[in-house]
């Protein structure tokens, strides 16, 4: 993959990539070169409504930031190496700390729809790994960084706002789940289930990247409020929620 001199010139280590209803965090930052991922040789771009696909070079302070707003999916037809290429892109382009953000549904009843939950750890139920084929039997024991966790708990306790900490489940889709495989992810452990993200991780890691995830949590698993899921809904308390995400990282990346 070719990386353009603006991204790499950059001097940008850290990455952030935006999941659904997240995109009005580019608002919020003050934002220069951006390139679409059709542009990109190799890089698979969405089609599901509400997700963008472009790399965005935003400032945060003094530090330049590389922002991927949107991926592809699973259950959009892609396989798991596909769902992986903007990481790949990204650690070429000199990326070494990926924040991962993405909409979520919540299972643990301590916590609300529009807050957000840090992930500790995911169940990757999705039977696919950008990794196969190798490298084989990489170490999972933690994905995601306990320094930065604590960067961010820390950084969540001061501003007031509440940050969860739990298990992320991904499902593979497209169609959100039933009420009974929400009851089997509960007692998995699972604090919150979306359909992305953890290949992502996987691939990162396997990069020697240090990895942070946040799930925003949009609604009530499927089973837990009397209301049908829908994306709409999803989109929307994305939206809502971005603003506290954006207050977050600037408090988090002057200290990385
Ligand atoms: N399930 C799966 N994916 C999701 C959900 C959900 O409830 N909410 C947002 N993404």
């Amino acid at each position: 993959m070719t990386i353009p001199p603006e991204i790499k010139q950059s001097g940008a280590e850290t990455a952030i990539v935006l999941g659904s209803g997240l995109g009005p965090f580019t608002e919020s930052v003050s934002c220069g070169f951006s390139l679409e991922y059709s542009a990109i040789e190799g890089l698979p771009a969405s089609s599901v409504p509400g997700h963008a696909g472009r790399f965005v070079l935003a400032q945060l302070g003094e530090m330049p930031l590389l922002i991927a707003q949107g991926r592809v999916h699973l259950y959009e037809g892609w396989s798991a190496r596909d769902v992986v290429r903007h990481i790949q892109f990204m650690h070429g382009a000199g990326i070494r700390r990926v924040i991962l953000t993405n909409a979520a549904g919540t299972l643990n009843p301590a916590f609300e729809p529009g807050s957000w939950m840090s992930i500790s750890d995911h169940i990757n139920l999705t039977g696919e790994s950008p990794l196969r084929g190798g490298p084989h039997f990489f170490d999972m024991s933690e994905v995601y960084s306990k320094r930065l966790r604590t960067l961010f708990a820390h950084a969540a306790l001061e501003s007031g706002a509440p940050l969860h900490e739990g298990v992320y489940a991904a499902m593979p889709g497209p169609q959100f789940e039933t009420p009974a495989e929400i009851r089997m992810l509960s007692r998995l452990g699972a604090d919150a289930v979306g359909m992305s993200t953890v290949h992502e991780a996987i691939q990162a890691r396997a990069l020697g990247m240090e990895v942070a995830g946040f799930s925003c949590l949009t609604n009530w698993a499927a089973g837990l409020s009397p209301s049908p899921l829908s994306h709409e809904e999803v989109t929307v308390a994305g939206r809502q929620a971005a603003g506290r995400m954006v207050d977050l990282l600037h408090r988090v990346l002057p200290e990385i």
